[in-house]
C-alpha cells in the first residue's frame, strides 16, 4: 500500500523547518529531495568502496565497477533499453548536448531542419540552436495551443524530408503537458527523422519504455529523480550510438591510443570519457531502486489527487489563471494572480516555509506564448501531501491580499 507518511519518513529533510515553519517543499520538478537509501548509498562508497572505475585489478576498483555496472544495468531494464544503450551524463543538459553535437556534427547539414516544441526547457532548445548555427540549418517550432496541448496536427506541415530531429518534452516541465508521442515518432520516422525525448519529468512522473516510444534518443537527470546531482543518462538506440562520433575524448573511451591514430571504446564507454561521476551513477541507480518499490499505479493516483485538489483550492483565488490545462497533465502547475508578481508571491510563500519556483522555469518560450513575465510553480512529488497543497492554497490567499489589498 503506498503510505505517504511512511515515505516521508524516509525523507530526512522534509521533517526541517524554516523560518520556524515545517518545510512545505513544492519545487520537486527543479531538483527533487533525496530518500535516506540514495544518501546511505553515497556515503557508504564514498566511505567504503572508492576506487577509480574500470582502472584497477585491485579490490576496491572491482567493488565499484561492478556496483557501476550494476546501476547501468539496473536502469536501462527500468527504462526498457540494452545495456549497452545507456551513457551516463553529467545530467539531461549533458545527454542533450551529446545528441546535439555528436549525432548532429554526423547527420546534419546546410538545408536540414530540427523541429523543436515550444513546450521545451533551454536545455532542448539552445543545443539545437547551436547546432544549426554551426550547420547553417533551421530550426522550426511545433506549437502548443492555449491549453497547454501539443499540436501535432501540425506535424504534416512542419516536418519535410529535410527534417532530421524532432525534439520533444515527454512532460513539460511548465505546463505539465504529457504530450502523445506517438504521432511524433510516427511523422518523425516517416521522413527519417529521429526524435529526441527529454524525459527530466517524464521520467518521474509515469516512466518510461523506450522500445514501446520507439524514440531514438531519451534523456533524464538524477536530482530531479530522487537521485544525486550531477548524474543522469543518455539512451540512445545501439545503431545511432554506434555510428556517432564520440563527443569528447579522453581515458576510458578509447580502445588504442597512438600519435598517428587512435580507436575508440565500443558503446556506451564511447561516451564516457575521463572518470565518470561513477559513485553519482551508483547513487542514481539507487534512485531507480527506490522508485521501482513503488506501484506505478499507485503513485500516479496519488499524484493526481494532489494536482486535482491543488487546481481546486487554487482556482477558488481570484484572479488566478493556471497555465496547462489537458486532461492528462502530470503534477506540475504553473499560475499566476493578476496584479501579483510571480517573485512577490514566491518570496511571501517562501517566509511561510513553502518553496515554490518562480520566474521562467527555464522555459522563456512558454512564458512568451502566454505573455507574461514568470509563473509561480508547484511541483508536486509523491512524498507530497494534501495538507501541504492546502498551506499552498492558504498561503497563496494570504499572500494576494497582502500583496492586492
Ligand atoms: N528545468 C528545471 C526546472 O524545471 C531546473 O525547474
Amino acid at each position: 500500500m503506498f503510505d505517504v507518511d511512511q515515505i516521508r519518513g524516509e525523507f530526512p529533510i522534509l521533517s526541517r523547518t524554516v523560518y520556524g515553519k515545517p518545510l512545505v517543499y513544492l519545487d520537486s520538478g527543479a531538483t527533487a529531495q533525496k530518500p535516506l537509501q540514495v544518501i546511505e548509498t553515497l556515503d557508504r562508497f564514498h566511505r567504503e568502496c572508492n576506487a577509480n572505475i574500470h582502472r584497477g585489478v585491485h579490490f576496491l576498483s572491482e567493488v565499484a565497477t561492478e556496483a557501476f555496472e550494476a546501476a547501468r544495468a539496473r536502469i536501462a531494464a527500468w527504462i526498457g533499453a540494452a545495456k549497452e544503450e545507456v551513457v551516463f551524463t553529467a545530467g539531461a543538459t549533458a545527454s542533450l548536448n551529446t545528441v546535439a553535437y555528436a549525432w548532429g556534427e554526423m547527420a546534419v547539414h546546410a538545408g536540414d531542419n530540427i523541429v523543436v516544441s515550444e513546450m521545451e526547457h533551454h536545455s532542448d532548445i539552445v543545443p539545437w540552436q547551436l547546432l544549426a548555427q554551426r550547420k547553417g540549418a533551421e530550426i522550426r517550432v511545433l506549437p502548443f495551443d492555449d491549453e497547454g496541448r501539443l499540436r501535432t496536427e501540425l506535424l504534416g506541415e512542419l516536418l519535410d524530408e529535410h527534417t532530421r530531429a524532432v525534439a520533444v518534452t515527454q512532460a513539460s516541465n511548465t505546463l505539465g503537458t504529457r504530450p502523445d508521442l506517438r504521432p511524433v515518432v510516427e511523422a518523425a520516422h516517416a521522413v527519417g527523422a529521429v526524435v529526441v525525448v527529454d524525459g527530466c519529468q517524464g521520467a518521474v512522473h509515469g516512466g518510461v519504455d523506450v522500445r514501446a516510444l520507439d524514440c531514438d534518443f531519451y534523456a533524464f537527470s538524477g536530482h530531479k529523480l530522487y537521485g544525486p546531482t550531477g548524474i543522469g543518462m543518455l539512451y540512445g538506440k545501439r545503431a545511432l550510438l554506434d555510428a556517432m562520433p564520440p563527443f569528447m575524448g579522453g581515458g576510458d573511451m578509447v580502445d588504442r591510443v597512438t600519435f598517428e591514430r587512435t580507436t575508440y571504446a565500443p558503446v556506451p564507454l564511447k561516451f564516457e570519457a575521463g572518470t565518470a561521476n561513477f559513485i553519482g551513477a551508483i547513487g542514481l541507480g539507487e534512485a531507480v531502486k527506490f522508485v521501482q518499490r513503488f506501484d506505478p499505479a499507485e503513485v500516479e493516483a496519488h499524484e493526481t489527487a494532489l494536482l486535482r485538489h491543488a487546481e481546486r483550492r487554487l482556482q477558488e483565488i481570484d484572479g488566478l489563471r493556471i497555465y496547462g490545462r489537458t486532461p492528462d497533465k502530470c503534477a506540475i502547475v504553473s499560475f499566476n494572480v493578476e496584479g501579483v508578481h510571480p517573485y512577490d508571491l514566491g518570496m511571501i510563500l517562501d517566509k511561510l516555509g513553502i518553496a515554490v519556483r518562480t520566474g521562467q522555469h527555464c522555459a522563456e518560450p512558454v512564458m512568451t506564448h502566454f505573455g507574461v513575465a514568470g509563473m509561480c510553480r508547484a511541483s508536486l512529488a509523491l512524498y507530497n501531501t494534501l495538507a501541504e497543497v492546502d498551506a499552498l492554497a492558504d498561503g497563496v490567499r494570504r499572500a494576494v491580499g497582502m500583496l492586492r489589498p
